[in-house]
């Protein structure tokens, strides 16, 4: 029997961490049906203390998640752990996951107020008490408490493995090395692994967790060198998205340990099949793009086109692969829908998507994908996400587009005209512009009355074809207040810029109250 490796899912905490990424509670339930599916041990829902919507996601998590044991996130101070312990608290199995900087950079930066002493060592004391402090105070919640040791890639040794010995004695049950700024490199992290499991008192008897980001491109050599040395928890997301460069990605971590057997001889519990699934949902809540080389998961990882290359697959597989896309679910039908698909048919989809939608609101999906099914000849899963935000996840409707017409072209002036309800209002306005959205933007504006630097702007098509969705991002300033971005998704790449810049308004208007 191989050792089990267990696999913890930090997608929707540390994957949220990505520049411009939030995700509402619902979209976080989504997916964690996903990882649930996927069969990830353990899924990290978010950082209680750091905003009601965090915990509002920890504690349906735990209400609605039956497998994986969920995991809340704390720094280790009293008040925030007593949050985690609230948002555990319907949970059956629950971990409280808490710790605080060890390197000099970040006991000295971090810990930088006199209240934790005016020198080093004097902080380091502190924080050595405050670790264990935390690690009792978990306990009162859940036997299952994980101390994270940040910044351990930079940590000077003596203090780190004081640290982790104290926390072990005060009951901590894995402990977490992150190479929080990715600095590390494989022998180096694994030795560090191996050197904590035979030098730390106790550590032989708890579980040593890797979790590696990506700045130096080495987060999956990174956990698979703490694997190789007796780490049996990797941390890790989909798509690999995080703060910063991101994280390890999950995909890569666990296909190379099931490829790879040979070399690592450990296992994991992850239904591998559900890879591509996972991912293209992942990708999608979070309006990010998975490149098409991508390891795993990217459309073309299975994709051969050279003539030798094909040649040589077709004659026999193994030539040019070493995995089997059915084994990460790349082969998975694109089940195609058309306007013929009835109200069972989409439901049956939707379920299998992730999407578990009430009555009513699979009625107003069913309407609008009745509407793209008209326009396009296929309706693809990426499309029916896009749907799905649009529906099912969108901010207060305060303005509503009731009209847009544009006219463009060689030697007119660009123009738009547009109707734009608040409430029992409607109001009308045009105005001319650089090209037709220029022009609906300034329509917008003067409509809705509302003005805005617009700072940024992607359009992608979320499935193929020439009459593929469209989906457009924007990234509006207000005059006050901090950025939004605002989707919008159609056949009709004006009308998606327009949604989109309205979604970006209603949002500004909803954060202002
Ligand atoms: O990278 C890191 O150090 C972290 C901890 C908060 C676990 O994400
Ligand atoms: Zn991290």
């Amino acid at each position: 029997m191989s050792e089990r490796v267990y696999v913890f899912d930090t997608t929707l905490r540390d994957g949220e961490q990505a520049a411009g990424s939030r995700l509402d509670v619902r979209e976080k339930l989504d997916i964690a049906h996903q990882l649930a599916r996927l069969n990830v041990d353990i899924i990290e829902a978010g950082f209680p203390q750091s905003s009601p919507q965090d915990f509002e996601a920890v504690r349906i998590l735990c209400a609605e998640i039956q497998g994986p044991v969920i995991c809340a996130l704390s720094r280790a101070v009293l008040p925030d752990i007593d949050k985690c312990g609230e948002a555990l608290r319907g949970g059956t199995r629950t971990r409280i996951h808490t710790g605080l900087g060890v390197s000099d950079v970040h006991v000295m930066g971090k810990f930088g107020d006199a209240k934790y002493g005016t020198t080093l060592a004097a902080k380091k004391a502190k924080l050595l008490d405050m670790a264990i402090k935390a690690v009792r105070h978990a306990k009162g919640y859940t036997a299952d408490v994980e101390f994270y040791a940040e910044d351990s890639g930079r940590a000077d040794r003596a203090f780190l493995f004081e640290v982790l010995q104290g926390v072990i004695e005060a009951g901590a049950t894995v402990l977490n090395i992150p190479d929080t700024t990715g600095y590390a490199v494989p022998e180096q992290y694994g030795a560090l692994i191996r050197d904590i499991r035979v030098h730390v008192p106790g550590a032989a008897g708890v579980t040593v967790s890797a979790h590696c980001h990506d700045d130096l491109g080495m987060a999956v050599a990174n956990s698979l060198a703490a694997v190789a040395n007796g780490a049996r928890q990797v941390e890790g997301t989909i798509n690999g998205i995080g703060e910063r460069a991101g994280n390890a990605a999950i995909e890569e971590v666990v296909m190379a340990l099931r490829t790879r057997a040979d070399v690592f001889g450990v296992e994991t519990a992850i239904n591998t099949r559900e890879f591509c699934r996972t991912s293209r949902m992942v990708a999608d809540a979070f309006h990010m793009t998975v490149p098409p080389n991508k390891a795993i998961v990217g459309p073309n990882a299975f994709a051969h086109s050279s003539g030798i290359h094909v040649d040589g697959v077709l004659k026999q597989r193994e030539t040019y692969e070493i995995m089997s896309p059915e084994d990460v679910g790349a082969q998975e039908s694109r089940v195609v829908l058309t306007a013929r698909t009835g109200h069972h048919g989409l439901k049956h989809r939707l379920e299998k998507l992730g999407h578990r939608l009430s009555e009513t609101e699979l009625d107003r999906v069913y309407q609008r994908f009745l509407v793209v099914a008209d326009k396009k000849r296929e309706v693809f899963d990426e499309d029916l996400n896009a749907i799905i935000r649009d529906e099912i996840h969108p901010v207060p409707e305060t303005f509503r587009m009731e009209y847009l017409n544009t006219t463009a072209g060689t030697g007119t002036i660009p123009t738009a005209t547009v109707r734009i309800r608040r409430g029992a209002q409607a109001t009308q306005q045009a105005a001319c512009g650089d090209g037709p959205i220029d022009a609906a933007y300034q329509a917008i504006s003067a409509a809705t009355g509302i003005e805005v630097k617009l700072t940024g702007y992607d359009i992608r098509a979320v499935s193929a074809g020439k009459d593929a969705l469209g989906e457009v991002t924007v990234r509006l300033e207000p005059a006050k207040g901090s950025a939004v971005l605002g989707r919008g998704a159609s056949t009709d790449i004006i009308e998606a810029s327009a949604r989109a810049y309205l979604d970006g308004l209603n949002r500004i208007v909803a954060e202002q109250g």
